[in-house]
């Protein structure tokens, strides 16, 4: 069986306090509850140090929302792949489409991020998504492919092993509209062929892809029932423990 993952994407939201209040109630929760999925957060770089060591007990990992793709140097307000592992963080979320459209990250950029992410050994969750116009117009499949042939086909199949993808069609990010679990299960299904063209059954059928967009505790099991589905990143709904945890349990 595939891994299951709900990961939190906290974005610009929570100072160290309510995170901290965040993830303990959690903590408690996924202790009690030991649900199916893995469960990661990401909370911005400043507080990754403090919710890394109120977890150290916790089965809940710690992601960031992003890295440089350079080791060290002149590089004003960056953060370093190996200044994430020293304080303990594993995972890294890159190419959000909120970096890529609003921070200009382009798929190249992102191919040297992965790079550098995987050269320090953090899992990469890698973000891959369609604009409203580019569905409206069907060029939908053919986008998310380019994505991932240009973030990712120059790597090795066995780098696979530490990477998680996350279809976030752009259009249903933080607008209440989510894709129906038919138009999720149909992109899953895409993705998981080209993967599988590129790579080969071994390495498609064992990687994670999660989806993300307006994911609720109401509408998460029937999204994840599908069979490509495996899991989820969550926006809004990481940011109440209840919610979250709503959408955690929604594979037990
Ligand atoms: P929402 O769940 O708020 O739509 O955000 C999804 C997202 O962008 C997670 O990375």
């Amino acid at each position: 069986m595939r891994r299951k993952i709900v990961a939190g994407n906290w974005k610009l939201n929570n100072d160290i306090n309510q995170g901290l209040a965040l993830v303990k109630e959690l903590a408690s929760q996924v202790a009690e509850k030991n649900p199916t999925a893995e469960v990661v957060v990401a909370p911005s770089f400043v507080n990754l140090a403090g919710v890394v060591s109120e977890l150290k007990n916790s089965k809940i990992e710690v992601a960031a929302q992003n890295m440089n793709e350079n080791a060290s140097g002149a590089f004003t307000g960056e953060v370093s792949g190996d200044m994430l592992t020293a304080i303990g963080v594993e995972k890294v979320i890159l190419g959000h489409s909120e970096r890529r459209a609003i921070y200009g990250e382009s798929d190249e950029l992102l191919a040297k991020k992965t790079d550098a992410a995987l050269a320090n050994n953090l899992e990469v969750i890698f973000c891959i998504g369609e604009l409203l116009e580019e569905r409206k117009s069907g060029s939908h499949f053919e986008v998310v492919a380019g994505q991932i042939e240009k973030g990712l086909f120059h790597l090795e199949a066995s780098a696979f092993d530490n990477i998680v993808l996350a279809y976030e069609p752009v259009w249903a990010i933080g607008t209440g509209e989510t894709a129906s679990p038919e138009q999720a299960q149909e992109m899953h299904a895409h993705i998981r062929k080209v993967v599988d063209a590129k790579y080969g059954a071994s390495v498609a059928t064992k990687l994670p892809i999660l989806y993300g967009g307006s994911v609720k505790p109401g509408n998460a099991k029937e999204i994840f029932s599908k069979e490509d589905v495996d899991g989820g990143l969550i926006g809004g709904a990481a940011l109440k423990s209840e919610d979250f945890m709503g959408i955690v349990t929604a594979f037990d």
